[in-house]
């Protein structure tokens, strides 16, 4: 069969950024994107393409040239769902935050709640997209619900994981290292659904780079490659703090590593700590599958990389305190970078809110800066935390719209986030404007520390 109408149910990190691809690639095909949340479709349709509510680079391009063409975003869910011949579920699963599995397990009630949608509103034949990360044999329940509960319509179950990073989006969309897709293929139905999706691919991926598997396969594969790609960045993160004590420079070590073909180089960034929405909820939940099964000793060695990142996160901070005097109470710190990385204005689970509320906690005066992040978002990331009312945060915490305003009369830097525009800096500039000793500590190795001491800072940076 060939798809001709495409619905994805949530227009998120994944949503939007995946169908915008996708339209822009497959021009025949009528996608549209709905979400619950009103603001974030008008923002979508915001005739202004720049003020699209996500930031990835190239993206706007991308939406400017489908939207209206054949990429739509829509509230109407129904009516996009009972169109469609194709459905990509693509809402979120967080980590549980009540019950049972609490702080661990995925939470299924929005993949639910899009499943028992679905099987209300169908009345044509459709092939089902899980598009979020979810625990494996979850395809499964999707199926029990929409069979027992639909119009007597044929729903086909296919997992499609999305292996895209934020900040790289756009290009990961259009040049992937593989499109993963699991189905039925014991079935003439299951594979055939497969098809039709491998077709949507084959616009513009290779043959070569689609995947095809059981749809237990696909499930468990995207959470084994977050867990691998965490674990890395938990490995050199250990490093960093051995390579502190010895006088060895952590990035010399992830070089020399690096160039071993059995290791490669990528994903060997010593750092404050990983963030995002994906790697700690992910792994949480495999940790929480091994469990469920009674597999002990797997679940400790994967938890065991969480572990390392909190530690990282909370040994930067401690180290800022420790620094100054042991005391930051009243003292200015301007933290440069809340996003969890550069090139998004996503801020989940990033680490400038971990180190922004231990320093807070030690009263500091703590002033952010980022070039993409707002201030209603930094404040709701630390309100969600939960550590203090919402009145002491606004207390304790000032926002402001340049790197040089946060760092004027600062006691300290703190670089959370690796912005190519921070580099670029004038550094002078900064140095003379802040109390001294002007301390430096750069949680992201992006700064050259010879340069930066022989202008006068006191400089840390992560593993040296
Ligand atoms: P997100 O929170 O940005 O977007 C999810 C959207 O779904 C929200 O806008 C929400 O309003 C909407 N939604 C929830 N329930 C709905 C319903 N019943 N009907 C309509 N809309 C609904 O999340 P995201 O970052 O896009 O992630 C989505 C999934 O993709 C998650 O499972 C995540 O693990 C996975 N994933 C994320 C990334 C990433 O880098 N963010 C990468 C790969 C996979
Ligand atoms: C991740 C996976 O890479 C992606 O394949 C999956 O689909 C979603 O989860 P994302 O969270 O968007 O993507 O970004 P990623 O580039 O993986 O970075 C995650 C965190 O690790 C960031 O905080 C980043 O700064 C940190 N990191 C990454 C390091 O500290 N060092 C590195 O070498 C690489």
């Amino acid at each position: 069969m060939k798809v001709k109408n495409i619905c994805c149910i949530g227009a998120g990190y994944v949503g939007g950024p995946t169908m915008a691809i996708i339209a822009q690639k497959s021009p025949e095909i009528r996608v549209t994107v709905v979400d619950i949340n009103e603001k974030r479709i008008a923002a979508w349709n915001d005739p202004d393409v720049e003020k699209i509510p996500i930031y990835e680079p190239g993206l706007s391009e991308v939406v400017a040239e489908a939207r209206g063409r054949n990429l739509f975003f829509s509230t109407d869910v129904d009516a996009a769902i009972d169109a469609a011949d194709m459905i990509f579920i693509s809402v979120n699963t967080p980590t549980k935050t009540y019950g049972i599995g609490k702080g661990m397990a995925a939470d299924l009630k929005y993949i639910e709640l899009c499943a028992r949608q679905i099987a209300r509103v169908a009345t044509s034949d459709k092939i089902i997209v899980e598009k979020s990360t979810l625990p494996v044999r979850t395809a499964e329940a999707l199926k029990n619900i929409l069979d027992n509960t639909g119009n007597g319509v044929n729903f086909q179950i296919l997992s499609n994981p999305e292996f895209l990073a934020e900040g790289t989006a756009v290009a990961d969309l259009q040049m992937p290292d593989r499109v993963l897709i699991g189905g039925d293929l014991d079935t003439e139905a299951g594979k055939a659904a497969v098809q039709a999706l491998v077709d949507v691919y084959g616009h513009w991926v290779t043959a070569d780079n689609i995947l095809t598997t059981n749809v237990w396969s696909s499930e468990l594969s995207k959470l084994t490659a977050n867990a691998f790609l965490a674990q890395r960045v938990s490995s050199i993160n250990a490093m960093s703090e051995l390579c502190e004590k010895t006088g060895a420079d952590v990035n010399e070590v992830a070089k020399a590593i690096g160039m071993d073909s059995r290791i490669g180089p990528k994903f060997l960034k010593a750092s404050v700590g990983f963030g995002g929405s994906c790697f700690q909820k992910d792994i949480l939940n495999l940790v929480y599958i091994a469990k469920s099964f009674g597999l002990q000793e797997v679940a400790d060695y994967w938890e065991q990389v969480i572990i390392m990142n909190d530690h990282q996160k909370r040994r930067f901070a401690e180290n800022i305190v420790r620094t100054l005097y042991n005391t930051v109470s009243g003292k200015k710190i301007a933290m440069l970078g809340w996003a969890f990385k550069k090139d998004t204005n996503d801020t989940r689970e990033s680490a400038a809110i971990y180190v922004a509320d231990y320093l807070l906690n030690e009263r500091a005066e703590v002033v952010v800066y980022d070039p993409k992040v707002t201030k209603e978002q930094i404040l709701a990331d630390l309100d969600y935390l939960g550590s203090r009312s919402e009145a002491e945060n606004r207390e304790l915490i000032t926002v402001v719209d340049t790197a040089y305003a946060a760092t004027r009369e600062a006691h300290a830097v703190a670089i959370l986030t690796e912005w190519d525009a921070f580099v670029a800096l004038d550094w002078d500039h900064i140095y003379k404007a802040m109390l001294k000793p002007a301390f430096l500590f750069d949680g992201r190795r992006l700064l050259d520390k010879e340069a930066l001491q022989a202008k006068g800072f006191e400089f840390y940076a992560i593993g040296s």
